[in-house]
């Protein structure tokens, strides 16, 4: 597959792209360009993989990724991004309503969902997730997968009822560069509105959140785990859970189940 690497260029916020043919995780090549040291003026960056090997999910998760896949991540400068440190994790909530906005345009009759706080899904089942991760005090990177012209029929077991492929759902191929432009376009412009679009974040993000209203049980490390029904998310991004204690916001859950059988 060749990426069409110019017209990302130019219709993009990109400045600068670096493509492979197979790598084992975009964010772990993106870190190790953070780490060497990456000039402001090649940010943002782009680094594509048409076949990535290793990929990572949150926490110690694997991220399954095949031929086909769209599989990429976009190095951020820290600087233009008008968000404290402690503020990043949004980026991942932007960059979920970036991909939904992608999903809705071209599949208008399908529900697009986003499960908090980084997961895409697409008629209840998980189309693709978002990892963002932070180079010491340097750019921050925001990887994201989403499973396209990769069959599930190719997944592992434990995948085959739970993850969805757009190929599978439509039954035709997708055009990977026109959705990642797509996806690119409407980061930077869910980027450009910060920090005052941040008010507007929980209106927003409740047109797609798949645990609004449903009982749900967060777990925060090992020892802790917050059950409640969801009640949407905060302007500062944070989960609010309506539990037997009164609202509680959750910031860092490892998981969240959905725990109701509806
Ligand atoms: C998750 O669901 O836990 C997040 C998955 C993120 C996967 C993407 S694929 C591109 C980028 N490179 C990685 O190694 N992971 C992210």
């Amino acid at each position: 597959m060749s990426w069409n690497v110019g017209r990302i260029k130019s219709e993009t916020f990109v400045k600068d792209v670096e493509s492979h043919a197979r790598l084992g995780s975009t964010n772990d090549r993106a870190l190790e360009l953070c780490a060497m040291g990456l000039p402001p003026e090649r940010l943002p960056l782009l680094v594509l993989a048409d076949r990535q090997t290793a990929g990572r999910g949150r926490g110690t998760h694997r991220w399954w990724s095949a031929d086909g896949a769209l599989t990429f991540s976009v190095v951020l400068d820290r600087n233009q991004l008008a968000l404290p440190a402690d503020r990043l994790p949004i980026v991942a909530l932007l960059a979920g309503l970036a991909v939904a906005r992608t999903l809705v345009d071209r599949l208008p009759e399908v529900p697009i969902g986003l499960k908090w706080p980084n997961d895409v899904w697409v008629m209840g089942r998980k189309l693709g997730g978002i990892l963002i991760e932070t180079a010491a005090d340097g750019p921050v990177v925001v990887g994201i997968g989403l499973n396209v012209n990769n069959s599930l029929a190719q997944a592992p077991d434990e995948l085959q009822h739970t993850a969805a492929s757009l190929s599978d759902i439509t039954e035709q191929p997708w055009d990977r560069s026109d959705l990642l432009i797509s996806v690119l376009q409407n980061l930077e412009d869910e980027l450009k509105g910060l920090p005052e679009g941040l008010t507007q974040l929980p209106r927003r993000w409740s047109r797609f959140c798949v645990l609004q209203d449903r009982m749900v049980a967060a777990q925060m490390g090992r020892e802790q785990t917050i059950c409640g029904v969801c009640c949407g998310i905060s302007a500062s991004g944070s989960l609010i859970l309506l539990t037997e204690h009164g609202e509680r916001h959750v910031h860092g859950a490892t998981t969240v189940r959905i725990i109701d059988d509806r």
